[in-house]
């Protein structure tokens, strides 16, 4: 990254900082927060094909794939150091009972996958950050619904980033929670993504979710490719609790 560049992905950080801060919610893009040029085209290369990405019996939607990758981090004043986590069992989530395992994909030793993970690390505001944790990284192809309905993940931040759509639809949104629990009538943030475009937001903040993909006309086939990444909480991996965790519930997670 150039210096001038370093700059600029600085000053966009203070301000998702700021954003979050204020409304619990940002959205930027790739270049935006330093992520290199090629990125994209790279990731997509690499792990959004076959071989990669596979369909898991039970999950939701029915036609989703998925693969996966848990990073372990820990920051010292601002250095970051990585290390793949050593498992990636999901448990007792999704309304799922029980453990799950999902393809794992470990991007550490990827160049660009280290760079992709403390980029978004770094949108997390510094006073907010853990000392140590797991970032989640669930990579999703889906075709037709996105996720079932409003929801929550029980974790500390979500980090969506597009790679990659074909057709329309799929608006994200963010309904606020209020103090009691409900949902607010109208979102706070409805957008469709596009590719490049991320967006973090504070979990326990929201409901959130997304409507479905639409084909382009004339074809039978819509298709998003994103990358849905959690700051988890210590509960998810370090401190693994063995029952599920409340929280305002709605139907199934996305995750
Ligand atoms: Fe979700």
């Amino acid at each position: 990254m150039s210096e001038k560049s370093a700059l600029s992905a600085a000053e966009e950080i203070d301000h998702i900082w700021a954003l979050l801060r204020r409304q619990g919610y940002a959205v930027t893009d790739d270049e935006a927060i330093g992520l290199p040029s090629q990125f994209r085209e790279h990731f997509s290369r690499a792990y959004f094909n076959e071989e990669t990405l596979k369909h898991d019996e039970g999950d939701w939607p029915i036609d989703r794939k998925r693969a996966r990758d848990v990073i372990r981090y820990y920051w010292f004043d601002s250095d970051l150091e990585l290390e793949e986590h050593d498992r990636i069992t999901i448990m007792n989530r999704a309304g799922i009972a029980g453990e799950r395992e999902h393809h794992r994909i470990p991007l550490l030793k990827d160049a660009l996958g280290a760079a992709f993970a403390r980029a978004l690390l770094h949108l997390v505001p510094e006073e907010r950050r853990q000392p140590d944790g797991t970032l989640g990284v669930n990579m999703f192809r889906t075709y037709t619904n996105v996720v079932e309905s409003p929801h929550q993940d029980n974790e500390e931040f979500i980090i969506l980033y597009v790679l990659d759509r074909i057709g329309s639809g799929a608006t994200s949104y963010l309904y606020e929670v209020t103090a009691d629990g409900d949902a607010m009538p109208t979102p706070v943030l409805e957008q469709q993504l596009n590719p490049g475009q991320v967006l973090i937001f504070e979990d326990k903040r929201f409901l959130h979710g997304a409507t479905p993909l639409e084909p382009p006309p004339g074809e039978a086939t819509a298709r998003r490719d994103v990358l849905v990444c959690t700051v988890d909480y210590r509960a998810t991996y370090l401190e693994q609790a063995p029952e599920p965790r409340c929280g305002i519930t709605v139907t199934r997670r996305g995750i």
